[in-house]
């Protein structure tokens, strides 16, 4: 479903205060599940009355939601409230000028819209809606990863996807064909925009059975060069490798695992999997499990330091 970014109705309206206000119920959420009315006032520097004006209409804007019974008045962040803090603070570091407010990507786990610099180059802004979306696999991956922490709230784990995808493509766009990450901020990441088609998108005709096998094996070849560096994808699929002029990315590397971890083959031998299964299925290209599985195996004992 495409979704209109929220945060940008408000943006225009807000003052200096309102952005304090909202850091303000945003850093007492580490201690609160519904942060005192008082604590935010506190944090921004306001009397309790102009900070419940203030939360009043934030309320309204969907920024934050407002609970009163618990014998006091507490405030949690929406999802909206946490965009509107990431476009803040990545426009006063100069990262994005603009945004548009129409989504051009539906994923499972984010929204991601056009943005624009400074220097009028568009990009993509990625916002990480997981916690938001539970059912989702990536969810459940990350729950397990961070279970060991003592807070596993939304706000935390979507900031956490979004720096250990930001780090996975500074590693990997030298050498890989995949987004060049440019910042991140909160549960957001900014990178290259990508001007292509997702493989999913493309009709079953766009290619015939040759391309496709062509496409095919530059992704695997693709994918081997990363694997033997360390990384697996975990989330292969036609929905995350980008058709471009005559190139191919790997996108959406959100729920990478390193090599080092003892379930990554399992991971690996699905990619592939479902990989092969999409050109069989989209375009007919039958190359067989067995003919491309000890190149990647191989290339993962490699990188594990060839146990
Ligand atoms: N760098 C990019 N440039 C252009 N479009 C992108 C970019 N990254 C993602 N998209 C679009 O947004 C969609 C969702 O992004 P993705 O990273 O796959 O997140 P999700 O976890 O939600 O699947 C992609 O399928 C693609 O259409
Ligand atoms: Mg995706």
């Amino acid at each position: 479903m495409v979704s209109k970014l929220l945060a940008l109705n408000a943006y225009p309206k807000l003052r200096d205060m309102d952005f304090r206000v909202l850091r303000g119920v945003e850093l007492n959420m580490r201690h609160h599940r519904w942060v005192p009315l008082e604590n935010v006032a506190r944090f921004a520097h306001l009397d309790v009355e102009t900070t419940s004006f203030r939360l009043g209409r934030l309320d309204d804007w969907g920024l934050v939601v407002r609970r009163s019974d618990m014998g006091y008045i507490g405030y949690q962040l929406t999802i909206h409230g946490y965009d509107t803090l990431a476009i803040r603070a990545l426009a006063r570091k100069k990262v994005i000028e603009a945004i548009s407010t129409t989504q051009i990507g539906v994923g499972k786990d984010a929204d991601v819209y056009v943005g624009i610099t400074p220097s009028h180059e568009k990009v993509a802004v990625k916002f990480n809606r997981i916690g938001e979306r539970t059912s989702s696999r990536k969810a459940g991956y990350h729950g397990k990863i961070f279970q060991n922490k003592r807070h596993t709230s939304w706000l935390y784990i979507s900031r956490l996807i979004a720096q250990r995808e930001y780090e996975v493509l500074n590693l990997l766009s030298p050498l890989a064909k995949v987004p060049r990450p440019i910042a991140w901020n909160r549960h957001t990441v900014v990178m290259e925009f990508v001007d292509g088609k997702e493989l999913a998108e493309l009709s079953d005709t766009y290619l015939d059975c040759e391309e496709a096998e062509e496409v095919l094996w530059r992704i695997l070849d693709e994918y081997l060069k990363i694997v033997r560096f360390g990384i697996v994808h975990s989330d292969l699929s036609e929905y995350n490798v980008v058709l471009t002029r005559g190139e191919i990315l790997i996108i959406d590397w959100a729920q990478h695992v390193t090599t080092a971890d003892p379930e990554s083959l399992e991971y690996l031998e699905r990619d592939i999997m479902v990989l092969l299964n999409a050109f069989k299925r989209r375009w007919h290209v039958e190359v067989d499990f067995n003919e491309v599985w000890p190149r990647f195996k191989e290339a993962w004992i490699e990188s594990r330091g060839g146990e």
